[in-house]
């Protein structure tokens, strides 16, 4: 039985979400002791419910959700939006999404739409979503198979992080939300870099599990907290995204190992520009390697990556705001062209 020594995670300014971290799932219910019982709604991964059915009691208000692209549909939404009607959901409902980023998505996507808007609460159970999906407030569903294309920014009540979910993630899910934190570290934390080079980390290396899980969700909702919007700062957190979420699109790779390969090609241009040396190309290629997570590019096909890019939502008269990195800890915006991106 694992001793849970939770705390809030200090409140950063402009920040409205509260991070119960360390946080055991069955105490869920003291942070919603002004809603009532039968007005909360649970949207939970279908996996993480057939894993931890003991957590879950049974005359609650329950919807699964398949954790596929398929299910970040519109059609899917409208599906979710009824059932949560015919259950009786008004405008005091209560939403509490409970899996990896895809429920995160949706659920902050319904909560924002019903009925203008009611609260919600996300407890993540992937590494990425717990460092990534369920910070910030960015939510969205798929729309003519872009995408996100379709969403809203608003931040959840609270994000409960129960570390005991991790336990059922296999080896490479668990790797894969690495790509995040060490996204994080390359961009923000030459400090976490460091230690994430050093240590060796595992669901069982608890204590040192959540300090890097702690480091990892300042970094991110210190970004955010200065640029809400997306409008200016909070862009280098797409470093590595923009070729990852066109790898993604095209070979179906999972996001991490998608965001592992755009990171390792982001490098590279950053390295042909002349802001990062070969020596530091080679660093976040092994710490991302350490992680299991791919590092070879030349089997993609980049070209037709580019061209997929060029449908990417933020480029505007074929010029993207592309994340560069000047040193490890260190990232620019850098407005380029999309046909410039090919000489990596
Ligand atoms: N996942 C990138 C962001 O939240 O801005």
């Amino acid at each position: 039985m694992y001793d849970y020594k939770s705390f809030i995670l200090e409140k950063i300014k402009h920040i409205n979400t509260s991070i119960f971290f360390n946080e055991s799932f069955t105490n869920i219910d003291n942070y919603l002791n002004d809603v009532d019982q039968n007005n909360i709604f649970f949207l939970v991964d279908n996996k993480v419910f057939e894993l931890h059915k003991t957590l879950f009691q049974p005359n609650k208000n329950t919807l699964l959700i398949k954790s596929t692209e398929d299910s970040k549909s519109i059609k899917n939404v409208s599906s979710l939006i009824e059932k949560i009607l015919k259950l009786g959901g008004n405008k005091k409902s209560y939403i509490i999404g409970i899996g990896g980023g895809i429920v995160c998505d949706i659920t902050g996507f319904i909560a924002s739409i019903f009925m203008r808007g009611i609260r919600f609460a996300y407890v993540p159970t992937t590494v990425l979503s717990i460092t990534d999906a369920a910070l910030g407030g960015k939510n969205g569903v798929n729309f003519n198979h872009i995408k996100n294309l379709v969403g809203t920014i608003n931040e959840p009540n609270f994000v409960l992080v129960d570390l005991c979910f991790l336990d059922s993630l296999k080896e490479n899910e668990f790797n894969d939300g690495f790509a995040e934190i060490i996204k994080h570290a390359c961009i923000a934390s030459p400090e976490l870099f460091k230690k994430l080079e050093k240590s060796l980390i595992s669901y069982e290396s608890r204590d040192l599990l959540s300090e890097i899980l702690k480091e990892s969700i300042s970094i991110k909702l210190n970004i955010v907290s200065k640029d809400i919007n997306d409008l200016t700062l909070r862009k280098i957190l797409n470093f590595g995204h923009t070729f990852g979420h066109a790898i993604e699109a095209k070979y179906n790779f999972s996001h991490g190992n998608s965001v592992s390969l755009g990171m390792i090609y982001a490098c590279q241009i950053s390295n042909k520009l002349g802001y990062l040396s070969d020596e530091k190309v080679n660093r976040v290629k092994n710490l991302l390697n350490k992680f299991g997570l791919p590092v070879d590019i030349s089997k993609i096909n980049v070209s037709e990556i580019l061209h997929l890019i060029e449908k990417d939502k933020k480029v505007k008269y074929n010029n993207i705001d592309f994340i560069i990195l000047r040193d490890i800890g260190c990232a620019e915006i850098l407005n380029i062209k999309i046909s410039d991106l090919i000489h990596a």
